[in-house]
C-alpha cells in the first residue's frame, strides 16, 4: 500500500497526534476503516459550525433589512436593489404572443408563449444545454449562441408563427432566412391557420438574463457583475440589451428585444398572474435571489426620474451579494471560505454561496477532502475521485438526504459509483447527517432574506404568498419545511403567515407577461422613456 493520505495503519498528524486506523467488520470486507463512535464525533463538531440558532436568524435578518433599504437609497450599493421598471402587477387579463429568451445558470431556452388572458397560457419551449466553455468565452459569443438558438426555435415552428405566403420580395437567395423558410412553409402542408404575426411585422422577445444588471429602461441593461459561475470577458459594464441587439441583427428575424428582466421579476409577475397573493419571489437554484414590489417613493435613488410616486415598481434584490466584501454578518465556516477563495469570484456572492445549488455539494466535497486529509474517511481505497472541485453535485445531498433504506443503499450507489469508494454504514450516516446540516442551514438562511423582505414591506400580519422556484427549492427533500420552519423561528407564530409555494415559470411566461404589459403602457403612454 502506498504511503499517501489514503493508507491504512497510523497517521501523524502535523499537531504530532497520531490517529488509529479502525478496520472493517467482515461484512465490510476488512478494509480498515474509522468506527461510528469516531464519525458520531465527528458530527458534532459539524453541528456546532453549520447549525444557526434562532436569535442568530434574527440577527441577520435585522442585518438583511437595512441592507435592503440602503440599496434603494443610494445607487452602486453591494446588494444593489435594481429597479426594473415593471410598473404594478399584472391584471391577469394580459393577452397576445409573445417570445421568451431565458439564459439562466445552466441552460438556454427559447419559449413561445401565449397569454390567453384570465390567468391562463400556453407554452412551447426548447432548452439547450450551456457548456461550461460557453459560460467562459467572449461575451459576443455567448449572445451569438442565444440568437442561433432563437433562430433555431423560429425555424422549427415556424408555421405557427409567421403567417404562410411571404411576400416574395422578402425571400433571401441563401435559403437560410426566416423569410425563405416562410415561402418553404407556404409550400407545404400547413394551412398556416393561427400564424402570430404577418410578413413584416415583429414578434416582442423577452429577455430573462438572471445576472445583474443596473437598468436606465426596461429594455436596457449594464451587466454589474457576471455571477454563478459565468466569466464570458467583455460583457460586465456593457449594456446586454444592446449586445443581444448587434447578435440578433446578424440574422433575418422578426423579432423585437421589448424587455429585458431578471428571472425573479418574471417568477413575481407570472406567480402573481396566476396567484394574487403572491407578494414576494425567489428563485433557489443554481443562484439565490428575490423580487418583490416597491413603492416607487421609497426608491429614492431614481426620484430624479420624475415617476409618480405613488406607482409601484419591482424591485430586482440581487440578494445574493448580501454581505459580501465586509463578511460581517454571514456565518461562514472555513470550507465556505474555501468555496469563496477558489471561485472565480472571491468576496463576491457572500450569501449565495452559502445557498445556491451550484455551491452546496463543493461544500460538503470539502468537508469530506478534509477528514480524508486527516485520516479519518477512505482508509485504504484511493479517493483521487473526489479531490476534482465540483465534482460532487448539490443533487448528491438530495438523493442522499431522501434514500428511505436503513442500509442507506442510495449512499451506497452514489459513492460505488460516481467515486469507486466503499463505505461503512457509519460514514453513510455521517454523510447523510452532513447533507442535512448543510441543506437546512440554505433553507434557514434563505428565510433570514425573505424575512428582511417581509419586515421591510410589513406583511407580517395580513400574510403572503412567496413564489419560489429553482432546483433546490423544487427537488431538494423538504427545502420548503425548513424554510417555513425558519420563518416561525425567526417571527415566532405569526411566521405561519408567510407561505412559499411552487411560482410559475417565471423566465418563460413572467417575461411574456411583462413584455405584454410593457407594450399596454407604452401604447398608453405611461412612462414611455423607461
Ligand atoms: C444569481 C443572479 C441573479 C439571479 C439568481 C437566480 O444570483 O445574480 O440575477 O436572479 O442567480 O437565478
Amino acid at each position: 500500500m502506498p504511503a499517501s493520505r489514503r493508507g491504512s495503519g497510523s497517521i501523524t498528524l502535523p499537531s504530532g497526534q497520531t490517529l488509529a486506523i479502525h478496520t472493517r467488520t467482515q461484512d465490510e470486507e476488512g478494509l480498515p476503516h474509522a468506527t461510528k463512535r469516531t464519525m458520531a464525533d465527528h458530527l458534532r463538531k459539524f453541528e456546532s459550525l453549520f447549525t444557526l440558532t434562532p436569535q442568530r436568524m434574527r440577527m441577520i435578518t435585522e442585518a438583511f433589512s437595512e441592507t435592503l433599504e440602503l440599496g434603494l437609497k443610494k445607487p452602486g450599493q453591494v446588494v444593489p436593489m435594481i429597479p426594473t421598471y415593471v410598473f404594478g402587477w399584472p391584471t391577469g387579463e394580459e393577452v397576445g404572443d409573445f417570445l421568451a429568451l431565458d439564459l439562466g445558470g445552466t441552460n438556454l431556452r427559447v419559449c413561445l408563449v401565449s397569454l390567453k388572458g384570465n390567468g391562463q397560457f400556453e407554452i412551447t419551449q426548447t432548452k439547450y444545454r450551456l457548456t461550461e466553455e460557453q459560460k467562459q468565452e467572449d461575451g459576443e459569443n455567448l449572445f451569438d449562441f442565444c440568437a442561433e438558438c432563437l433562430k433555431t426555435f423560429i425555424l422549427t415552428n415556424m408555421d405557427s408563427i409567421v403567417e404562410q405566403g411571404a411576400d416574395e420580395e422578402g425571400v433571401k437567395e441563401d435559403g437560410a432566412t426566416v423569410a425563405a423558410a416562410t415561402a418553404q412553409a407556404a409550400a407545404g402542408e400547413s394551412e398556416g391557420g393561427g400564424a402570430l404575426i404577418k410578413p413584416g411585422q415583429e414578434l416582442a422577445l423577452g429577455f430573462t438574463f438572471s445576472y445583474p444588471c443596473a437598468q436606465e429602461r426596461i429594455d436596457h441593461g449594464e451587466l454589474i457583475r457576471w455571477t454563478k459561475g459565468f466569466g464570458a470577458p467583455n460583457t460586465e459594464g456593457r449594456d446586454v440589451a444592446e449586445m443581444f441587439r448587434k447578435a440578433l441583427s446578424k440574422h433575418d428575424l422578426p423579432i423585437k428585444l421589448t424587455a429585458l428582466i431578471n428571472d425573479t421579476t418574471g417568477t413575481l409577475i407570472a406567480s402573481h398572474y396566476v396567484n394574487p397573493r403572491t407578494k414576494i419571489a425567489v428563485i433557489f437554484g443554481t443562484g439565490c435571489n428575490a423580487a418583490y414590489m416597491e413603492h416607487v417613493s421609497e426608491i429614492d435613488k431614481i426620484a430624479h426620474l420624475g415617476i409618480d410616486p405613488k406607482a409601484d415598481m419591482a424591485i430586482n434584490c440581487e440578494w445574493g451579494a448580501f454581505d459580501s466584501f465586509e463578511h460581517e454578518h454571514l456565518p461562514r465556516t472555513p470550507y465556505d471560505i474555501i468555496v469563496d477563495q477558489t471561485s472565480n469570484k472571491p468576496e463576491e456572492q457572500a450569501f449565495e454561496k452559502l445557498i445556491s445549488g451550484r455551491y452546496l455539494g463543493e461544500i460538503l466535497r470539502l468537508v469530506i477532502c478534509e477528514l480524508i486529509d486527516e485520516g479519518v474517511l477512505f482508509l485504504g481505497q484511493n479517493t483521487y475521485k473526489l479531490d476534482e472541485p465540483y465534482c460532487f453535485d448539490t443533487a448528491f445531498l438530495s438523493l442522499m438526504e431522501s434514500d428511505p433504506t436503513d442500509e442507506l443503499l442510495m449512499v451506497i450507489g452514489i459513492f460505488t459509483h460516481f467515486f469507486a469508494l466503499e463505505t461503512t454504514l457509519a460514514e453513510r450516516q455521517f454523510f447523510r447527517a452532513l447533507a442535512r446540516l448543510i441543506g437546512r442551514r440554505a433553507a434557514r438562511l434563505s428565510a433570514c432574506g425573505i424575512a428582511a423582505i417581509v419586515q421591510k414591506m410589513g406583511y407580517l400580519d395580513e400574510g403572503c404568498s412567496v413564489g419560489a422556484d429553482g432546483s433546490l427549492y423544487n427537488k431538494y427533500p423538504g427545502f420548503a419545511d425548513r424554510v417555513h420552519e425558519g420563518l416561525i423561528d425567526i417571527f415566532g407564530e405569526k411566521g405561519k403567515n408567510i407561505v412559499t409555494h411552487h411560482a410559475e415559470d417565471g423566465s418563460g411566461v413572467g417575461s411574456a407577461i411583462i413584455a405584454a404589459m410593457t407594450k399596454m403602457r407604452k401604447d398608453a403612454g405611461i412612462y414611455p422613456n423607461v
